[in-house]
């Protein structure tokens, strides 16, 4: 196949552990071996883009790197699998954006078995509006709805402004749950009584000092999205017979709890993992999106950008201070 040349957002390691970012011209030839071709329109910005963008080996072992774990497009050639020419398709999570060239560039090539057709009623910047933040919000979402009705108490979202945060308080909302969101943002209640959050309480009043194994209990279900004291707290508070989701870790990555909420309330934690989700259940989470679970956003929840304005946003993601979503737009000049 002829040689495609295209722009992306390339990461370098300049010197030992100091990393640049730049938009170069790169080629289909500098991508890996794969299945399939695909023309990206959309990606989005992730936590993890953001450590991937700027060298953290966990994330991305070897630089250069085009980082960009979401990617929605169009097929323009398949070697495998029930993809033809002109399908519109989206990949979240699996290797894409860590070690293998991701959406920030304006072409990805990836196995088959990664690729989601766009669910029918959705559009290829919808489903990046979602991305893998709103895919793990989903998963979340999904957990905690099989066990707890809107009428069993409140939901406690954390990291609520955040990416995972503001689609999954916007989803319980919309599926009828009262939602209290933490945030840390002072001057977020509007965005987040907005997209349907009941109650607002700071990262502060969050988080437990005093050490008790258990107290008192408020929160029907839990989706934590920051991990460390918040969560253990939301652990520790949880009702009987709730459910807590975790996914995230910009707290920190520790959970100092002991056995008393699972072995005295029954309560249950689940961990989500978006990236190596079974196809099935894929499948399942943006079937529901693009149908029972359809969103609508109020306006300034989604910021559509450029690969020139990466740059900014990544910082402000790094900083805690992403409100909502961030889509990037290819514009194919
Ligand atoms: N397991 C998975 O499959 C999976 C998938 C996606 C994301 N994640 C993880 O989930 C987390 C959130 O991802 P995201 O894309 O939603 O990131 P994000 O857009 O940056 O949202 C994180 C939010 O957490 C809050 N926050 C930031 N720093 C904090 C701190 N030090 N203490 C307490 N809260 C803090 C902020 O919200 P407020 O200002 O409103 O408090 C921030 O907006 C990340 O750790 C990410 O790696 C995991």
């Amino acid at each position: 196949m002829e040689k495609i040349t295209f722009n992306s957002l390339v990461v370098e390691e300049t010197q030992k552990n100091q990393f640049t970012r730049r938009i170069a011209q790169r080629s289909t030839d500098d991508l890996p071996d794969g299945d399939i071709l695909i023309k990206v329109h959309f990606s989005s910005l992730n936590y993890k883009d953001a450590l991937s963008a700027t060298g953290n080996r966990g994330v991305t072992k070897n630089y250069p790197h085009t980082p960009g774990i979401d990617a929605a497009g169009v097929v323009i050639s398949s070697k495998k699998g029930d993809f033809a020419k002109g399908d519109e398709v989206l990949i979240t999570g699996y290797d894409l954006g860590m070690n293998t060239s991701g959406g920030f560039g304006e072409y990805v090539r990836v196995p088959a078995d990664w690729v989601v057709k766009l669910p029918k009623g959705m559009t290829l910047k919808e489903s990046m509006i979602l991305g893998t933040a709103g895919f793990t919000a989903g998963m979340s979402v999904f957990r905690v709805i099989q066990d707890i009705t809107p009428q069993d108490g409140e939901i406690l979202v954390t990291g609520a402004t955040g990416g995972v945060g503001s689609i999954a308080v916007s989803l319980l909302s919309k599926l009828g749950y009262n939602v209290v969101a933490v945030s840390g943002k002072k001057d977020a209640s509007d965005f987040l009584k907005k997209i349907g959050a009941k109650d607002i309480i700071s990262r502060e009043d969050a988080a437990d000092k005093s050490g008790r194994p258990v107290l008192k209990s408020r929160w029907a279900g839990v989706v934590d999205t920051v991990g460390g004291e918040i969560l253990a707290t939301a652990i520790k508070s949880a009702l009987p017979w709730s459910v807590v989701t975790c996914c995230g870790m910009v707290a920190s990555a520790d959970l100092n709890i002991n056995v008393f909420p699972f072995i005295l309330r029954g309560v249950k934690l689940f961990g989500i993992d978006s990236q190596n989700c079974p196809m099935d259940h894929r499948l399942q989470i943006w079937r529901l999106f693009s149908d029972e679970w359809s969103l609508s956003y109020p306006d300034g929840f989604c910021q559509e950008i450029t690969l020139n304005e990466l740059e900014h946003n990544i910082a402000l993601i790094l900083k805690g201070m992403q409100q909502g979503r961030v889509v990037v737009h290819h514009n194919h000049n």
